[in-house]
């Protein structure tokens, strides 16, 4: 096991019947910006009741942050938390609220020139507004790291950051502010979350971080025996409730400690979603099978224990039947496979090769992921 340290200071308030307690966890005498996207807040209640939570502040609201949210976007928004004095955020919606949120609170405060060098150069971040949020889809894990991924609309550039500074003061979890979803976000959820544990898990054939193995899986397992049960019953706050807290582990940096992580399927991904307009699920969903197709040699301790702890697949052919497996829960929670499923073909993978060559990329947690390995992982996938 490698040496590492880790703190996670999020404090998290799970359970039905929870988005009032914001009132108590919002410093007194906060001038707020509640932050959200394109109304879905607004038809499902969570709106109303993060307003009657507020009624005792002075609160601005800023809408319509887009899926995969926009640089563009959110320089709007640090404009009005200039203009009014603001200084608390509560993002309400998805993780693309929330990380525009956290590079809002960044960029509201970065003093040396354009906020954008924080994601194109890794210029560091010195200080940050507070904000909390209330999550309504789980996927990202964004409530509860520092992470946040954010595009350039203007060059198609998907690029993240992270930084102490930017968890959530608090994040609010209430599995019934996710009864609402429709089955491509709910499968879109349980499809991240599936693939950000096979990041910091699926890896090179080392075996000595048991814990965390053994924490992966449960996490992988949870998502396998609830994620079809959510879209057969959307309603069902046991599932949906096991759904949130699974996908909140998968990237809270629990599993990740003391263990290499790969997250090629996610730069790739990202490339995808820039430059085409897929969902960052549906790129994961494309990708992930031809990473472990090309990589199985180097992870082939680690497929064949996936194959046998979540699957119950063994014997000879275990490494492919696994493969296979993992694309079939994917379809099964309705998320496609294929880059044709989508009306993709070879243009993708030139363009997406080209501009990971052009960025000179080494990816994959034995830096051996090439342009041109990138190329065969994206032809298995046509
Ligand atoms: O905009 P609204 O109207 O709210 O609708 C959203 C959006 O259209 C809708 N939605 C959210 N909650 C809902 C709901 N609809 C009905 N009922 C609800 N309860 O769902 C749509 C998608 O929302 P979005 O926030 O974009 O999805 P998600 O949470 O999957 O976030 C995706 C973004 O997170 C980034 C991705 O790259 C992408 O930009 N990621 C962030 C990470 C992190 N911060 O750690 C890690 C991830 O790997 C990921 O890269
Ligand atoms: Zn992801």
């Amino acid at each position: 096991m490698k040496n590492f340290s880790f703190v996670n200071p999020v404090k998290i308030i799970f359970g039905k019947d929870t988005i009032q307690q914001i009132a108590n966890e919002i410093p007194q005498g906060s001038k707020v910006l509640m932050t959200y996207g394109g109304g879905s807040i607004k038809k499902n209640g969570v709106y109303d009741q993060a307003v009657k939570a507020l009624k005792n502040f002075e609160w601005y609201e800023f809408s319509g942050i887009e899926p995969n949210p926009h640089y563009e976007t959110c320089m709007k928004a640090v404009a009005l938390i200039k203009e009014k004095g603001i200084n608390f955020i509560l993002s309400v919606g998805g993780g693309s609220v929330l990380d525009a949120t956290k590079f809002i609170a960044a960029a509201a405060c970065f003093e040396d020139g354009d906020p954008w060098q924080i994601l194109s150069k890794g210029a560091p971040i010195k200080k940050a507004l507070l904000f909390g949020d209330i999550i309504t889809l789980p996927a990202t894990g964004s409530e509860m790291n520092s992470g946040a991924v954010i595009t350039r609309d203007e060059t198609k550039d998907k690029l993240s950051f992270a930084s102490p500074l930017t968890y959530p003061k608090f994040s609010v979890l209430d599995p019934t502010a996710t009864f609402t979803l429709p089955p491509r976000q709910t499968g879109n959820g349980i499809v991240d979350a599936f693939v950000h544990v096979m990041e910091q898990y699926l890896t090179y054939n080392e075996d000595d971080t048991l814990m965390q193995d053994h924490m992966a899986e449960a996490i992988v397992k949870t998502l396998v025996e609830e994620g079809p049960k959510a879209l057969e019953n959307p309603m069902d706050y046991n599932v949906r409730a096991n759904l949130m807290w699974a996908s909140t582990w998968a990237l809270n940096g629990w599993i990740s400690c003391g263990v290499p992580e790969d997250w090629a399927t996610h730069m790739i991904g990202h490339e995808i979603t820039a430059l085409f307009g897929l969902d960052h699920a549906q790129t994961l969903a494309i990708v992930l099978p031809g990473v472990m197709t090309v990589l199985k040699d180097q992870k082939s301790k680690k497929i064949q224990r996936l194959g046998k702890e979540v699957f119950g697949i063994q014997g000879e052919n275990a490494i492919p039947e696994t493969i296979k497996a993992v694309e079939s829960f994917f379809e099964k929670v309705s998320v496609k496979t294929h880059l044709s499923d989508y009306g993709l073909g070879e243009e993708v993978i030139e363009k997406v090769v080209d501009r990971l060559r052009n960025r000179g990329w080494k990816l994959g947690e034995c830096h051996n992921i090439t342009a041109d390995t990138v190329k065969e992982i994206l032809t298995l996938r046509k």
